[in-house]
């Protein structure tokens, strides 16, 4: 079955938040030490992902990402894996972690069946690093990072946040440190997601700042979005050191192939990362619907999708009329990225 929305896309990428509890607090993401936290009785339990992953096979899912807040904060993870990658026909999943817990759960993550993962690691300066994320200790972060690699995690890939004025002169280190360790870097354009991090057009370095910077020490050549819908442009380094890719959905904004849909924590599904709600799919599930009914009611969401923020944000923010606080959102953390 596969259901398109109002803009012909299908439904191809599940990404599921664990939780929204997180042992960071980025600057550009949570800021905030105290927050109106999920109540635990609402989080979806590894059965209930589980049986939303199944059911979601039938729309032609062709990857699972988990997410958060730090989905390693979610105890026993490593048990969803394992039930998630013991489902037949599922062809991809991975993880998406801030690092920190990974050093002492990588061997349990791997053995579950984990073979793909997203770290995100925005600066190679220690004190810069604990400055960003609040909390967060630069070393525990690469030593996760190479525990996932000695378990035999691949790829990894490194999700760096760009930001002007704050990070944006690590652009060609993070590049190199990738480079020299077999990972691909995911740099990413900073973006007024949620509505706590105080985000402005200004402090977004741009996709193709990005890739002048970086092409101008090392040169490459476009490969594409895998998938053809991935928000990652990729591109290959022409020595052959392996690829990188430029997320950047502010300035060039890929609503048109997005084939995303997102779950909460608390099982809300939500069709945008902009998104202002979702609908309440945990007490569907709850209420004891049936499979069919349950697929029936994500059939009827899909096919009345109309999302396409990013583009609109973008037509807006050209004329000089976009004014992020205007715009209510789902907090990043909730949602997942
Ligand atoms: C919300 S986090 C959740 C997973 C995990 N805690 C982590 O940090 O990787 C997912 C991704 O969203 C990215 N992200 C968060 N806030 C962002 C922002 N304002 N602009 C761009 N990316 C952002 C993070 O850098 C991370 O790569
Ligand atoms: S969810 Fe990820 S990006 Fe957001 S505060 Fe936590 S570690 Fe940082």
């Amino acid at each position: 079955m596969s259901s398109l929305d109002t803009l012909g896309r299908p439904m191809r990428d599940l990404r599921i938040s664990v939780t929204d509890r997180c042992n960071f607090r980025c600057t550009y993401c949570m800021p905030f030490d105290e927050y109106k936290w999920i109540e635990r009785q609402e989080v979806l339990s590894f059965e209930e992902i589980e049986r939303v992953v199944r059911l979601f096979l039938k729309f032609g899912i062709q990857k699972v990402r988990l997410t958060g807040g730090e989905p390693l904060v979610r105890k026993d993870l490593h048990c969803l894996i394992a039930r998630l990658a013991a489902i037949p026909g599922l062809p991809d999943i991975t993880l998406t972690t801030n690092g920190a817990l990974l050093a002492e759960q990588a061997e349990a993550l791997y053995s579950a069946g984990l073979r793909r993962i997203n770290i995100s690691i925005d600066t190679l300066k220690s004190d810069r690093f604990t400055a960003l994320t609040k909390r967060g200790k630069l070393e525990e972060v690469l030593n996760g990072v190479f525990a996932a690699k000695k378990v035999g995690i691949s790829p990894i890939k490194l999700n760096a946040v760009i930001i002007r004025g704050t990070n944006d002169d690590e652009i060609l280190d993070l590049a190199e440190f990738a480079r020299a360790n077999g990972f691909e870097m995911r740099f990413i354009e900073y973006m007024d997601v949620g509505n706590a991090n105080a985000w402005s057009l200004e402090k977004t370095v741009t996709k193709k700042e990005m890739l002048e910077t970086i092409a101008a020490r090392f040169p490459l050549r476009e490969v594409g979005r895998e998938h053809g819908s991935a928000p990652a442009v990729d591109y290959e380094y022409l020595d052959g050191a392996g690829q990188i890719g430029i997320i950047g959905s502010v300035t060039e904004p890929f609503c048109a192939s997005c084939t995303r849909v997102r779950l909460t924590a608390d099982g809300k599904l939500v069709t945008c990362l902009f998104a202002e709600s979702g609908f309440d799919l945990k007490t569907l599930i709850r209420s004891g619907a049936s499979d069919d009914e349950i697929v029936a009611q994500v059939v009827k969401i899909w096919m009345a999708r109309t999302d396409r923020y990013s583009d609109t944000r973008w037509e807006l923010v050209r004329s000089g009329l976009y004014e992020a606080r205007d715009h209510k959102k789902i907090e990043m953390i909730t949602l997942g990225g």
